[in-house]
């Protein structure tokens, strides 16, 4: 893609000759967007990651992340991106400063500047105030916003977050969010981000590939993504099962189903354009209503069109399946 700042072609990686954890990846990232690798645990995230940050060598195809090969090139590549892997790297027995100057130290950066770029972070997360005390004594946020001005002290023109609000409570999930939309906008980075929570790929990503078993199934912007369902699903409830009745012989829209309670689910390709029709027809036939709700299909809804089970439901366990039966309940 012309312009691009991160391209692949049939990127692959097969661990141990058998396990196909990446296949035939193709990709493109534009410079200064926030671009999202969505699936669930197992779908190939990480390993695309550590291709693209030349922590593991493909074994097919290629790469380019800022113009340069990442298996000829690889030290280039590394001089232009940081990193925030999935896990903590930071060393608890040190403060936030130390970790953070003990990081510029490796990556050679001059020392006064070095200072200067720590600062300047520490304030972008709100971390100033704890900067001089030791990690151990951190909260999980305080430790995730570390981690992810750890990977930005060297100035990377690429961010890459894998995971970033792994294990966070919602709330804390959400101010991260903020921080990150702040980095980007502030420092101008491009950042790819890996997230089996759609909703936070929804929030963040300007465009988004959701990959499932190695292998990219959509890519688009989130809106773009949602609007391919051609499911906004318009709920109606009137006073009575006569107007019920009425309502049901509505034309051009996709469908319409009895909900129960004096209740009409009407699924329409986009409830932007179709409300009108729907309150024009309710006037029309004098039909009185209680309540009228849209609701627009998540992401999650895309996960589920594309891939035929729930991202929970792909992650396992009981709760998972149970969730993911209500859901298809609920749309149906
Ligand atoms: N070092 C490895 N050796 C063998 N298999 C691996 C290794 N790392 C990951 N895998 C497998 O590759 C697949 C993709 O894993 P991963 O990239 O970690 O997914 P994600 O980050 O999306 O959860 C999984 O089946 C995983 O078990
Ligand atoms: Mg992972």
């Amino acid at each position: 893609m012309e312009g691009a700042i991160i391209d692949r072609n049939n990127l692959t990686k097969i661990y141990n000759g058998k396990v196909k954890a990446v296949i035939d990846l193709n990709l493109s990232i534009k410079e200064g967007e926030i671009y999202g690798l969505a699936g669930p645990n197992g779908a190939g995230k990480t390993t695309t990651i550590n291709m693209l940050i030349t922590r593991i060598s493909p074994t097919g195809g290629k790469a380019t992340v800022g113009g340069f090969d990442i298996t000829k090139n690889s030290m280039q590549v590394r001089k232009l991106i940081g990193v925030v892997p999935q896990d903590f790297t930071a060393d608890e027995d040190l403060t936030g400063r130390e970790n953070l100057t003990m990081v510029s130290q490796f990556y050679d950066v001059p020392k006064a500047k070095a200072q200067e770029n720590i600062k300047t972070l520490l304030k972008l997360v709100d971390l100033e105030e704890a900067a001089d005390r030791l990690v151990r004594t951190y909260s999980g946020g305080m430790r995730k916003r570390l981690e992810l001005i750890i990977g930005l002290v060297h100035e990377p023109k690429i961010l890459f977050l894998d995971e970033p609000t792994l294990g966070l409570d919602v709330q804390t999930r959400t101010q991260m969010w903020n921080y990150v939309k702040e980095i980007q906008s502030r420092l101008n980075v491009t950042i790819i981000l890996t997230s089996h929570y759609l909703e936070e790929i929804d929030e963040l990503a300007a465009r988004v590939s959701i990959i499932d078993h190695g292998k990219v199934l959509i890519t688009g912007s989130p809106a773009q993504l949602k609007e391919s369902l051609k499911g906004d699903i318009i709920s109606v409830t009137l006073t009575d099962q006569k107007s019920v009745e009425t309502m049901k012989t509505i034309q051009g829209v996709v469908e319409v189903t009895d909900a129960g309670s004096n209740t009409v689910r009407i699924k329409v390709v986009s409830a932007d354009n179709d409300l009108p029709k729907i309150i024009n027809f309710i006037s029309q036939h004098g039909l009185s209503t209680t309540r009228l709700t849209v609701q627009k299909p998540t992401l999650d809804e895309v996960f589920l069109e594309y891939t035929g089970k729930t991202i929970r439901e792909a992650e396992g366990g009981e709760d998972a399946r149970k969730m993911a039966m209500n859901m298809r309940r609920a749309r149906q």
